[in-house]
């Protein structure tokens, strides 16, 4: 059920922490999937950044599909515990099914700061995956605050090696945040043999006139969007043991059949790195 049939806003009884009248990024990326968990000013933000560059969707969808890819590689690899931080509303596909698919064991805790993702993502572990998923709220710019809450849920055991999921939420740290600290910090906690997914937005493939107006967009949202250039995105995997094909736009990551033709064009790259 989406939010339209749920809460209109404005209407009495929406919750406070929602706040529908500003647009969030997790919103934004649910309409881009075609997902219904979403406001009017949601909806117009997002349309708003699809005038600006119309393969933000076919994008979203891409980084989707990389994500199945690489947690399916992780769990081959034989990673039965994941962290998955900017889980994002819940979708087809989510981290915790695909590792469950290769081992009905594995375990997986969501992170995310929206509250609307938490509310989802619970009703979601209602199912078959209680006790081994669960979901809290907390946030990336905070890694130690995160990690306490991710350790004090006892579902993961940082003295074994898990896959730290940090995908498409990146671009929402700016500079100033100290992305790279955050990065190390959390990766520093995690167990050798261990391994990083990232997927991250870039502006390398668009002119600055298009960047601007999306960053635009994203400047009125509850966070702002930094695309960051390839040789920026490696950076994050400095001092791990990159797997192949390496660094590239998601639909080239390990792409199961053909790539459709631009595929080496599209605005995320991704890729997979372990830590020795
Ligand atoms: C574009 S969605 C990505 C969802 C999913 N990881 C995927 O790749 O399909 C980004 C998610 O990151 C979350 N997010 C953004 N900034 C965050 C932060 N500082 N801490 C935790 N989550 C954050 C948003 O709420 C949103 O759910």
């Amino acid at each position: 059920m989406g939010y339209s049939s749920m809460w209109e806003p404005g209407e009495p009884g929406v919750p406070a922490d929602l706040r529908p009248e500003i647009p969030h990024p997790a919103r934004m990326y649910d309409y881009y999937l075609g997902g219904k968990d979403n406001f009017p000013a949601d909806r117009a933000a997002a349309e708003r950044a699809l005038a600006a560059n119309p393969e933000f969707r076919s994008t979203a969808r891409a980084n989707r599909a990389f994500l199945t890819r690489a947690v399916r590689c992780v769990a081959d690899l034989g990673i039965d515990q994941f962290l998955d931080i900017g889980t994002g509303i819940p979708t087809a596909g989510n981290t915790h099914e695909i590792a469950q698919a290769v081992d009905p064991g594995a375990r997986v805790v969501y992170v995310d700061n929206d509250p609307i993702v938490l509310a989802h993502a619970r009703a979601l572990m209602g199912g078959t995956a209680v006790g081994r998923t669960t979901v809290i709220q907390s946030d990336l710019r905070r890694p130690d605050e995160l990690l306490a809450a991710t350790e004090a849920e006892k579902l993961l055991d940082f003295d074994r090696p898990m896959a730290l999921v940090l995908a498409a939420v990146l671009h929402f740290v700016p500079d100033r945040e100290g992305p790279y600290e955050i990065v190390r910090t959390l990766l520093d906690t995690l167990a050798p043999g261990s391994h990083l997914i990232l997927s991250h937005g870039t502006a390398d493939f668009i002119p600055a006139e298009v960047r601007d107006r999306v960053t635009g967009v994203y400047d009125k949202a509850t966070a702002p969007l930094v695309g960051r250039s390839r040789e920026q995105v490696r950076d994050f995997l400095d001092g791990l043991e990159v797997l192949d094909p390496g660094v590239v736009t998601v639909p080239l990551w390990r792409p199961g059949n053909t790539p459709a033709p631009g595929s080496d064009r599209v605005s995320m790259y991704g890729a997979v790195a372990r830590k020795p």
